[in-house]
């Protein structure tokens, strides 16, 4: 492994390295996006080289796209594949239930297209993503250009009365313009500090015309692989998450 990798890329190198074990010859696998998506990529393509492992592969983002070409990793569209056996994406934040925040690489809208295309999914994270509650990264939610401010509007007077910390919405920018994702829409992330009720949250801003899809992954993933710097890896499956949710609830009665 090179010298000059940092700690956080050798916990997300590790996560995805253990991530692989789950691919088989002959899989239809979907592959996220971002940083530690990036190492799953990578890892695959050795693994295609030196196994010849035959798969096929769904991208979540143009940036996915370019780097999974590169490196030799066989690409379709997702219609031409149809449902898939596996994906593995990275997150930003993942709680005790296995609900996640995604989206800080303005790929949320594919990834959860994806994501639930798939029979599994598998997140890979460095141990900084896992939180009590989800919130303390900006929530990312993917709105359509036109009537944006207004859009924003109508989620303001949606967070008035969700269980939230803080209200403040930004508008996602790239270069000073706004970030325009793969799908032609923008990004507003909502700073919320802390998220009560993810899912009634997720299910209140999809009500809203003006709104693609939030970066909230609810009931989604099937297991997170969490990778250490020191070569660890922890595999936390969501039929244990939510035996530990359960526990937790009855705690606090
Ligand atoms: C992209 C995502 C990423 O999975 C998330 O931002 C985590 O990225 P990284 O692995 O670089 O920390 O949701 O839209």
């Amino acid at each position: 492994m090179p010298e000059s990798l940092s700690p956080a890329d050798v916990a997300k190198r590790n996560a995805a390295a253990r991530a692989l074990n789950f691919v088989e010859d002959g899989m239809k696998l979907g592959l996220g996006t971002g940083s530690t998506a990036a190492w799953f990529v990578r890892l695959l393509s050795e693994r295609i080289t030196s196994e010849g492992l035959d798969i096929t592969a769904v991208a979540t983002s143009s940036t996915t796209v370019f780097l999974a070409e590169d490196l030799g990793v066989p690409l379709r569209s997702l219609d031409r594949v149809g449902r898939l056996d596996l994906t593995v994406d990275g997150a930003d934040e993942f709680d005790i239930g296995l609900n996640l925040i995604k989206g800080g690489g303005a790929a949320l809208l594919q990834e959860k297209i994806v994501a639930s295309s798939s029979d599994r999914l598998v997140i890979i994270t460095d141990p900084a993503k896992r939180v009590k509650d989800l919130g303390a990264f900006p929530l990312p939610v993917e709105v359509v250009q036109f009537g944006s401010s207004l859009t924003q509007a109508a989620i303001d007077e949606i967070l008035r009365d969700a269980d939230v910390d803080g209200t403040d919405i930004t508008l996602r920018l790239n270069k000073e313009k706004p970030l325009v994702t793969d799908e032609g829409h923008y990004i507003l992330d909502l700073h919320l500090g802390r998220i009560g009720n993810p899912a009634k949250l997720a299910h209140d801003l999809n009500t809203l015309p003006g709104v693609v899809e939030s970066g909230l992954f609810i009931d989604l993933a099937d297991a997170v692989v969490v990778g250490h710097e020191n070569g660890e890896t922890e595999l936390i499956l969501r039929d244990t998450a939510l035996d530990a949710v359960e526990m937790m609830h009855n705690e606090d009665a």
